[in-house]
């Protein structure tokens, strides 16, 4: 299993010590959190952080961009160094261009899709993208229940990628803990992104281990 910890939990006032946990970790990659207060009802970090963020981190960054209107901002976001791009269905006009985009600007591609976005609307486009990313909880916020419906719409997306031949790995975020997280694994999640179930835990690194081993 791929684990993509959520630095939207970690410790603003001491972003470097997380960053370096993160750095000594088993943690495949590092989620970035990007929110504009108008795609969703919070707005967290922007491009300043993501620069330092991209400094300190050895690990490869995925960005999950909140925002409305993301393909405005490609250039910007790959030149902070960012290696997944990973963009709304719900917040792109038209997505199959600006995976393109992406993929154009040396970046890989991710969609996520909210939770009352069902997976076959990606089925035209599932065999473009790199990544999906399943919201198992409404984007906006850390630290909420995890959907049970999640689980259904990661064996329903595992069975469209394996029916295609897609390269996309499944990502979910939201709510995932080592009992959710169980359960994604079963279900065909290739990577989970967790942020309160890390950063709030007593052993950042065991979380991530146990995660990293379902
Ligand atoms: C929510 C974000 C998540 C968030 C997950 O909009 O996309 O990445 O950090 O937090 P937890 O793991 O606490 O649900
Ligand atoms: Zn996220």
């Amino acid at each position: 299993m791929q684990v993509s910890p959520s630095l939207l939990s970690a410790d603003f006032a001491h972003l470097s010590d997380d960053i370096d946990m993160i750095n000594s970790s088993e943690a495949d990659m590092l989620h970035l959190d990007v929110m504009d207060g108008v795609f969703v009802p919070n707005i967290s970090f922007g491009f300043p952080i993501i620069k330092m963020v991209s400094h300190l981190c050895d690990k490869p960054l995925d960005a999950h961009l909140m925002i409305v209107e993301p393909h405005k901002w490609i250039p910007q976001i790959r030149d902070l160094g960012v290696r997944i791009m990973n963009v709304h269905q719900e917040a792109c006009r038209h997505l199959h261009r600006t995976i393109y985009q992406i993929r154009e600007a040396g970046m890989e591609a991710g969609v996520t899709i909210n939770p009352a976005t069902p997976v076959l609307m990606l089925q035209d486009i599932i065999t473009d993208l790199d990544l999906v990313l399943i919201m198992s909880v409404n984007p906006g916020f850390g630290g909420q229940p995890f959907i049970e419906h999640s689980i259904e719409k990661v064996r329903e997306l595992r069975a469209l990628i394996d029916r295609t031949g897609s390269k996309a790995k499944i990502q979910v975020d939201g709510g995932v803990n080592a009992e959710t997280g169980r359960r994604l694994a079963e279900a065909g999640a290739d990577c989970l992104v967790a942020g309160s179930y890390i950063f709030n835990s007593n052993d950042p690194h065991k979380a991530i281990s146990t995660l990293k081993n379902l």
